[in-house]
């Protein structure tokens, strides 16, 4: 019944596009020849993998459905995101092209408005659409796998001297499918000698295993001072449709906390470390998945706080970045410093010096690098891996090297 409902609404929006834009082809007949066997085609395709993936995926495989189907979910994503765009300029033509049937209702026939498609908005609508097809699918050639280092200078209050740290967030490994690419993010982590790494959260699209084929790539991560990671929401595996109370979910998590262990990272389930390295001593707090609206809310940070000596400075590890401003920025607790990932920069975006941009801001605030609030800071990673889309635009797979200091 969902998949009907989710074919049916592809379908209207396919429809909605094609008719608003053939009649750009109106006196070019080749063109529209060409035009309307690719649109079809490439639509049906997109409809027999969707109908494929949904009914006939092996929900036992490590990766499942939609994230281990990359050419699949990546072309279902770039089409379907190319026409919802081209649809908003066509939708906007109908609106004003209804008001105007409107007053043509009440008007004499002199005075009568001209209620045809303006040509302007449907090229508009086939400019965004061409646009996003194509730097979507130069996305998946040049983005994919294109790992940016990002540095940021970090001042907390009380800090002793220079401390580096290597953030990195949202692997979801099972979308990655090559061992290569994640020993490349490997050396590239080593080669910055990092006192600290810490990783927040989405090492998995959904199930533990997806892990098994990187574990001893992932073993090699180098810190002086350790590497401390925490959950997000794709951790749980609650998006296959197993109940919590199951053996089955309760197994995967049991196992996602044993692999954390195997590749070296402690697993802060909130929970706290003191840190002392030779020139600086902080807290590092780590609690578990907590995102507004419908995300998983286990992080718990009055019990991530306990016994947290708040003469130090701390740091705390938090998937969301959301958790900060429903959360932490209202806690009592002197949190100097949030890490979070999760926005994954939307994998769209524009990034240059000064500015920056991508459609996820709409609804994350936080979604990328640095922000102050009085005396309190958080950082968004943009990811490293991808989800759904096996590409990024504009906003590039994340190693973020951070110099904190005083
Ligand atoms: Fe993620």
């Amino acid at each position: 019944m969902k998949l009907l409902f989710l074919i049916s609404f592809i379908f209207l929006i396919d429809l909605y596009f094609y008719f608003g834009v053939i009649s750009f082809f109106e006196k070019q007949p080749v063109g529209q020849v060409i035009f309307k066997i690719s649109y079809w085609l490439l639509s049906l395709i997109v409809y027999v993998a969707l109908i494929y993936l949904i009914l006939y995926s092996d929900e036992t495989t490590p990766s499942i459905k939609f994230n281990n189907n990359i050419i699949y979910s990546s072309l279902f994503f770039i089409f379907f995101s190319a026409k919802l765009v081209g649809c908003v300029p066509l939708i906007t033509d109908d609106i004003l092209r209804l008001f105007k049937q409107i007053f043509n209702l009440f008007s004499s026939n002199e005075s009568k408005l001209d209620v045809s498609r303006l040509n302007f908005l449907r090229n508009t609508a086939l400019f965004a659409s061409g646009f996003i097809v194509s730097s979507m699918l130069l996305g998946i050639k040049f983005g994919r796998f294109n790992f940016k280092k990002y540095f940021s200078n970090i001042s907390i209050k009380g800090w002793n001297s220079d401390y580096k740290i290597v953030h990195l967030s949202d692997l979801h490994i099972g979308s990655f499918n090559s061992v290569e690419k994640v020993e490349e993010i490997v050396n590239i982590v080593n080669d910055q000698n990092p006192d600290l790494i810490v990783f927040t959260g989405d090492l998995v699209n959904n199930y533990y295993n997806e892990v098994l084929p990187y574990v001893d790539v992932l073993k090699k991560l180098k810190a002086k001072d350790g590497k401390y990671s925490v959950l997000g929401n794709h951790d749980y595996c609650d998006y296959v449709g197993w109940k919590r109370s199951s053996v089955e979910w309760r197994e995967n998590f049991e196992n996602m906390k044993k692999i954390q262990s195997k590749i070296g990272f402690d697993l802060l389930l909130n929970d706290s470390r003191v840190i002392n390295s030779s020139s600086n001593s902080f807290n590092i707090v780590g609690v578990e998945n907590w995102g507004a609206g419908n995300f998983n809310k286990d992080g718990d940070l009055d019990k991530a706080m306990i016994g947290v000596d708040d003469k130090l400075p701390t740091i705390l590890l938090s998937h969301d970045p959301s958790h900060w401003r429903n959360a932490v920025l209202k806690s009592k607790y002197l949190i100097d410093l949030q890490l979070s990932g999760h926005t994954h920069g939307m994998q769209f975006g524009i990034e240059i010096p000064g500015f920056k941009w991508s459609p996820v801001s709409f609804r994350y605030k936080e979604w990328a690098g640095l922000y102050k609030e009085s005396d309190k800071q958080i950082y968004v990673n943009r990811g490293l891996g991808h989800l759904g889309y096996a590409g990024r635009v504009g906003i590039m797979p994340d190693i973020s090297i951070l110099n904190i200091k005083s």
